[in-house]
């Protein structure tokens, strides 16, 4: 039975530098050379059209090469569920996290591989005032749980620093290069941005997705916060800056894009006609358009009669349309046949044409200045400066699909799940988030302090708390009036959300420090840490083997001890104590009875099915053998403690 250790590659997150190499190997197996990369073999492959370093085309900063190491290093931390924090635990689709994004980035890379359809950030603009988190690279982990405990604010990056965009960059990098990973193909991210950051922005962008998967760059409408601030903004003067914009690159080729129309801000048009076929064609396919022979087959002798046709559609248009349909309205008339053919008609030089009826819309295009970039959610009356509009984020979230994970690892007060509710609320979708957000503490003498919220994560828990119960009742009252049943609908909306929280491992590090060696000898048996529960260990079991997070957890008692099972049998968890033989009868005997395939074909379960114990969890050696044993003859050998 393999025991799996702090730094056991299971007791991990995943392995990137490994992964890459053996994605390059099977492209290129002649690189890689006794598990090295041979980079002269590499130069060779692709022709050596190498630029020599100096003349490169590329964004440099200082800490990039080190930046990069950092989003391939692992994290030996956990994510803790919090089920009392929590709503609709049991069945929720959602999570939210609290912890920094990129120990949170690496620990979600196996469950949530090529899986998150969408990405939205709106990480901190690098203005000077705002805070931007400092990575500790020597041990984020610690550097991370010894900032969250402190009362105070983080600090912030300030422009009288000597590495004012590095700083920034630095901390962009690793993030951005982990979400990607996230992404399925057919993924992309969105990233709201300033003046401060964009071209940095765009350029490690370009690095990390790929210059081809550059899609647009959004431009969203600020609000300016007083008339007469033009020029006073800075010592340098500058106009007031009415803009932000959100960058959009997808993953590859394979993102389309839904198109959206967006509301007239000039007079609606009246309609018109377009022509549509030229009148130098086969008189016969004009038949086919207009549904009709027409007495002489010459379009413009017809001219008249089309007029006629264009004034009364305009007519029952202005005058008609909010009252009776086009049929009443042809009845009512009393048209005769041809002036009925609304949507075609004859043009003045005798082609063809076809009615564009009046819109008040028009498609989408990258200025979406129309919408307010910042804007507080009233309904939800929480204290939180600069969150950006909830319609904003309805809008953006309709470029995709409406059944697909949507991740945002700077999620400040939430309102991209606050979005994501309403949208599902209105349209029927499925979509589902995942939400990050540092317990950043909030300024001691603010609105939100005062109001008790000591972090930003409780001011975002709460607003996700409040949006849902507002949409529910909001969603009752519309069916009540519809007099639709209510409790269709409720059970489909989800408005639930499983808290997790960043904390270091459950399982003990060996400290081989010598002013603490009682406690280590103590830890190197009790591998579990003392404060930990069963479910602790069981959601970093998930996390270690890449399982979602949401999937159903099944509890069974057998033999009198207690078994989780998830994933249909993929995974089976006993971290009872005195394991005897008799539970692992009755583990192969649920397996099967959740997998009923794997007894035809045994071979099979290995793949399929993992087992989990704790390795003190037997009372001595025997039982551990028996245990093993009589798993393997029911053809389950993936058996490992922890
Ligand atoms: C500009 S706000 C996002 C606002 C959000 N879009 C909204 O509508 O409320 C950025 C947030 O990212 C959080 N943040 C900054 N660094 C972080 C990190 N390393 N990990 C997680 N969250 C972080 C900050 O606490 C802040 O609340």
């Amino acid at each position: 039975m393999e025991k799996i250790t702090l730094n056991h590659p299971n007791s991990q997150s995943i392995d990137l530098i490994a992964q890459h190499i053996s994605q390059l190997s099977q492209l290129f197996p002649e690189v890689i050379k006794e598990g090295k990369v041979d980079f002269e073999a590499l130069q060779d492959l692709l022709g050596n059209y190498i630029d020599t370093p100096e003349e490169r085309f590329q964004l440099n900063w200082a800490g990039k090469v080190q930046a990069r190491r950092e989003a391939q290093k692992r994290s030996a931390g956990t994510l803790r569920p919090c089920p009392e924090e929590s709503v609709d635990w049991d069945t929720t689709d959602n999570l939210y996290i609290e912890g920094d994004n990129l120990e949170v980035l690496k620990l979600l890379q196996k469950s949530y591989y090529k899986k998150v359809r969408m990405i939205y950030i709106d990480p901190p603009y690098n203005t000077g005032n705002e805070f931007v988190y400092k990575d500790d690279y020597s041990d984020n982990l610690t550097n991370y749980l010894e900032l969250s405990g402190q009362d105070s604010s983080l600090g912030t990056n300030t422009e009288s620093d000597g590495r004012y965009h590095s700083n920034w960059l630095n901390m962009m990098y690793p993030r951005l290069k982990l979400a990607r990973n996230l992404l399925t193909d057919d993924g992309a991210i969105f990233i709201s941005i300033d003046d401060n950051e964009l071209a940095n922005l765009r350029k490690v962008c370009d690095e990390v997705f790929g210059e081809e998967n550059f899609r647009n760059i959004l431009l969203t409408r600020r609000r300016i916060k007083s008339l007469n601030s033009q020029f006073a903004d800075k010592g340098l003067q500058t106009m007031n800056v009415g803009f932000e914009y959100i960058l959009v690159y997808s993953k590859s080729v394979a993102f389309t894009m839904n198109a959206l129309r967006m509301k007239k801000n000039f007079v609606p048009d009246k309609g018109r006609w377009d022509v549509f076929w030229s009148n130098a064609d086969r008189p016969t396919m004009r038949y086919d358009i207009l549904g009709f022979t027409p007495e002489s087959g010459q379009w413009r002798n017809s001219k008249e009669k089309a007029d006629i046709a264009v004034a009364n559609y305009q007519e029952y248009n202005n005058n008609y349309s909010d009252k009776i349909s086009l049929e009443e309205y042809w009845e009512k008339t009393g048209i005769d046949d041809f002036i009925r053919r609304i949507p075609n008609g004859v043009g003045k030089n005798g082609g063809v044409q076809h009615w564009i009826a009046p819109s008040d819309t028009s498609l989408r295009t990258s200025n979406w200045t129309d919408i307010e970039v910042s804007q507080i959610a009233k309904e939800i009356d929480l204290p939180f400066e600069n969150p950006k509009s909830k319609q904003l984020m309805t809008e953006l979230l309709q470029i995709t699909d409406n059944n697909v994970i949507v991740l945002d690892f700077f999620s400040g007060s939430a309102t991209t799940a606050h979005a994501v509710i309403q949208l599902n609320a209105e349209d029927g979708g499925n979509r589902k988030f995942i939400l990050v957000q540092l317990p950043e503490a909030t300024p001691e003498d603010s609105e939100a302090r005062k109001a008790g919220y000591k972090t930003i994560a409780e001011i975002g828990k709460e607003r996700i708390r409040r949006a849902g119960k507002k949409i529910v009742e909001e969603l009752k009252a519309k069916q009540a009036k519809d007099g639709a049943l209510f409790a269709e609908e409720q059970k489909k909306l989800d408005i639930g959300f499983k808290v997790f929280k960043l904390d270091s491992s459950n399982i003990n590090t060996w400290d081989s420090s010598p002013s603490n060696l009682e406690g280590a000898l103590y830890n190197s048996v009790q591998n579990i840490k003392s404060d930990r529960t069963e479910h602790d260990l069981l959601y970093e079991i998930l996390l270690k083997y890449g399982i979602d997070l949401v999937q159903p957890i099944n509890e069974h008692v057998l033999a009198g001890k207690k078994v989780y099972e998830i994933g249909a049998g993929a995974l089976i968890v006993c971290m009872a104590d005195h394991v005897k033989p008799e539970v692992a009868e009755a583990i192969a005997q649920l397996w099967k009875e959740v997998k009923p395939t794997a007894i035809d074909e045994p071979s099979k379960a290995a793949i399929n099915c993992r087992v989990v114990f704790k390795d003190n969890g037997f009372d001595d050696n025997n039982d551990k053998t028996n245990v093993l044993q009589i798993l393997k003859q029911h053809g389950i050998d993936n058996v490992v403690t922890i």
